[in-house]
């Protein structure tokens, strides 16, 4: 039978909250895999699942974090992201399994699928000269298919950052639905955030007009998605201003694009997810290989 104990010491050096190891009478936590501002994401063991001879009984499994745990509506918030991701089913987006609340610690969480691979941020470390043109390519069109999807879907994802993306051998993966919105119903009628929490915007990816205090728009999505392919094509983050140049990586007819989908002005931003999509699936020509090759 399924131990209902946790087991002292089995991975007590890798967690570090007072968490109970064994949630939900099932998931063994065994390591934090991530932790953001609102979260903390462990790699779990499903017991019940293994017990059955599943093969692969990992999941990643999300609780709130301590500061935020301790708020009024800390389920809301959890079930909000939980519901809202799981009403969608792209391979460009994390799949969720299910959502609990521990008996004993009363410990909200949700699980999903364990993605293997790194977020963009720390592709962005590991290339700091930029992203090659033809695997940058691959990221910016599967990130916008994502975000494609989940527009016509009626969601808004509120925080594409390098953190919120996964890479891996099959390509980008969008996750952290945590400040994502719902345009119509039934999914609008999730409990609100809390104003705090909806203005958690990080100031390198969220468009100038979130930070003056606009809803959530298409338009600020392209706005975050081409701080990302910008960033990831010079390999480091750089603030709002310093986007004017073009990254040495990009194809010059990817260029006047991208620079549309980077104005702070969102009456400016005159360039939809679809078009942009189709400007980063542009080759470099013969004569732009050889010149970005030096
Ligand atoms: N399904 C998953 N599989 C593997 N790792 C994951 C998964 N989900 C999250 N992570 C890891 O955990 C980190 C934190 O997760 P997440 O972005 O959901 O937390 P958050 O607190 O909502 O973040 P933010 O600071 O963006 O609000 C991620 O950056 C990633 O490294
Ligand atoms: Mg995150």
């Amino acid at each position: 039978m399924m131990e209902n104990q946790p087991q002292p010491g089995a991975c007590a050096p890798l967690i570090s909250s007072p968490l109970p190891m064994l949630l939900g009478g099932r998931y063994r936590l065994e390591r934090v895999l991530g932790e953001g501002g609102m979260g903390i994401v462990y790699r779990a063991r499903d017991l019940l699942h293994e017990q059955f001879g599943e093969p692969r009984p990992l999941v990643a499994l999300k609780v709130l974090g301590e500061s935020l745990a301790q708020s009024q509506d800390a389920h809301l918030l959890l079930y909000r992201e939980f519901s809202l991701t799981r009403s969608l089913g792209h391979a460009r987006v994390v799949r969720v399994f299910s959502f609990d609340v521990d008996t004993a610690s009363e410990v909200a969480f949700f699980t999903m699928e364990l993605m293997s691979g790194a977020t963009l941020d720390q592709l962005l470390l590991d290339c700091p000269r930029g992203v090659p043109w033809q695997e940058l390519r691959r990221i910016a069109t599967g990130l916008l298919d994502a975000l494609g999807y989940i527009h016509r879907q009626g969601v808004l994802h509120g925080d594409v950052k390098p953190s919120n993306v996964m890479l891996d051998d099959d390509g980008v993966r969008l996750f952290d639905f945590g400040l994502a919105q719902a345009l119509a119903p039934p999914l609008s009628g999730l409990p609100a955030l809390n104003p705090q929490r909806f203005t958690a915007w990080t100031p390198a990816y969220a468009a100038p007009e979130l930070l003056d205090g606009a809803p959530l728009s298409a338009s600020s999505e392209v706005y975050g998605a081409a701080c990302l392919v910008y960033d990831l094509a010079l390999g480091r983050r750089s603030t709002q201003g310093a986007r004017l140049a073009p990254p040495r990586q990009l194809p010059r007819r990817c260029w006047p694009a991208l620079k549309i989908a980077l104005n702070g002005d969102p009456q400016r931003r005159t360039i939809t997810l679809d078009e942009l999509q189709v400007a980063m699936q542009c080759e470099h020509s013969v004569v732009g290989r050889w010149f970005a090759a030096r």
